[in-house]
């Protein structure tokens, strides 16, 4: 990744003028640089009225709990979309998280959805089963990885999705020919379009996430996939009368309105810097850069043309390349159709500030430790970090809790 890894230098360097500072609300500027924020679980600045009224619209259906009646289930993770994604605001993350189990097919190494067991994305609740009773669906035998995956924000995620894939492809480097350990390349989901949503970079669209969330979460056909047992469900807890709703439980109009929710949800805004600590912010962000955490991470990205005027052209301070990096050992989980057991999406850091629980299974419950916890294309900035004196380190720290 040619663009941002700057030689180390003498740390404390400046190296990089990337900075928008106070939170407010609309659209915060520095020199050259125009990011789009609000508060979280804002809409976007500037959208029409009529824009307005989807987001709306889609916040309504993001926050309704479905009942049996409804077509929740037969197996289900939770009956909301803000039963998981709800904190600080609708959108934002939770404190559940998600069983995945994939299998490596021995002979050809190719990465098993296990689609015949149910799928990957496991279902642990049953609406034929109350719940003090174990409903668990036991991980399928034939899985060979198992990993849990904490919930993510979803603030910002029109922009993200309105990035050109050329943007993406030029921050790739899979051979990594600028010699610098950190390769990078776009994931793809099932049909091998690119991809740029899941931490496996395995969804292409905002529209195919809120489909499968719909299914794979809350047990809800959808306009797209319309029957129960190729939703994801499985006898017996699928059987006649467990789920008298008709099918598809969610229509087109209403997974559109959701998907416009997510697309109109804007971007959280940095956090308000008390004069004082300003020199020690700006100095963890230049560090940021030497290290080379700016060359996963990348701070800043754009969006192309978009219908919507408030999208159109709009940059996210996402602090993330949307690329698949391998991380090595200790991180390793489930596969994906374009992702390996070691690859994930760098994950966006922008409202990090917000959060408890760090990587994708919520291993660490403090920074610094995801920053050690870092290995594989990420070990040299890891290493860089880990030797820093501990005053040094305290700057970098201090600029993460910013974001
Ligand atoms: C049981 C908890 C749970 C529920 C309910 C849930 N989600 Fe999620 N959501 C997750 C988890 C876990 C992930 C991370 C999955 C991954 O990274 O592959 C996620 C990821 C996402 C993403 C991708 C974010 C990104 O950065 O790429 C979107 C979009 C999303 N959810 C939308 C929804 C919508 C819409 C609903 C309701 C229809 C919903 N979710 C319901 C747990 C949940
Ligand atoms: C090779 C790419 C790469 C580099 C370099 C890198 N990161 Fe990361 N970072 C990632 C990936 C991928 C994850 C997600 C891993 C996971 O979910 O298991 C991550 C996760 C994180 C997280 C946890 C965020 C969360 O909410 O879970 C923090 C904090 C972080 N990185 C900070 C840093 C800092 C600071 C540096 C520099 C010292 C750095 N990263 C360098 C790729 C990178």
């Amino acid at each position: 990744m040619s663009r941002t890894l700057l030689s180390l230098g003498p740390i404390g360097a400046v190296l990089v003028a990337v900075a928008y500072w106070g939170a407010g609300c609309g659209i915060q500027e520095t020199p050259g640089i125009l990011v789009v924020s609000a508060a979280f679980g804002d809409p976007l600045p500037g959208l029409t009225a009529e824009e307005l009224a989807r987001f709306e619209a889609g916040h309504v259906v993001f926050s309704r709990i479905f009942e049996v009646a409804d077509g929740l289930g037969p197996r289900f993770n939770e009956n909301a979309c803000n039963a998981c994604h709800t904190d600080p605001a609708d959108g934002g993350n939770g404190e559940t998280s998600v069983t995945k189990a994939t299998r490596i097919d021995p002979d050809d190494g190719r990465c098993d959805l296990l689609s015949l067991a149910g799928g990957e994305n496991l279902r642990i609740r049953s609406t034929t089963v109350p719940r003090n009773e174990n409903a668990r669906v036991p991980v399928p035998i034939e899985a060979t990885h198992v990993a849990q995956f904490t919930v993510p924000f979803l603030f910002g995620l029109g922009i993200v999705e309105a990035i050109p894939v050329e943007r993406l492809r030029n921050l790739e480097d899979p051979d990594d020919r600028d010699g610098d350990g950190i390769s990078g390349r776009l994931g793809a989901d099932g049909t091998g379009k690119p991809a740029r949503f899941g931490r496996k970079s395995d969804v292409a669209t905002l529209a195919d996430f809120v489909d499968g969330a719909f299914r794979l979460e809350m047990g809800l056909t959808t306009h797209l996939v319309s029957d129960e047992a190729r939703a994801g469900d499985l006898p017996p807890v699928g059987a006649p009368g467990a789920d008298p709703a008709s099918e598809p439980e969610i229509d087109r109009a209403t997974a559109e309105a959701v998907t416009d929710f997510l697309r109109f949800l804007a971007p959280p805004g940095r956090a308000e810097l008390e004069p004082a600590s300003e020199p020690l912010v700006r100095r963890g962000e230049a560090l940021f850069t030497g290290l080379g955490c700016a060359g996963c991470h990348v701070p800043v990205l754009a969006a192309g043309p978009s219908p919507v005027a408030a999208i159109d052209g709009a940059r996210i301070g996402l602090y993330s390349d949307l690329l698949l990096h391998d991380m090595g050992p200790a991180l390793e989980g489930t596969c994906a159709p374009g992702a390996t057991t070691r690859e994930y999406r760098t994950e966006p850091l922008i409202g990090l500030r917000a959060r408890r629980q760090f990587m994708h299974d919520g291993r660490y419950g403090r920074v610094v430790d995801a920053v050690l916890g870092h290995d594989g294309e990420a070990r040299a900035a890891r290493d860089r970090f880990a030797s820093l004196d501990r005053l040094t380190q305290e700057a970098l720290l201090r600029f993460l809790d910013t974001l």
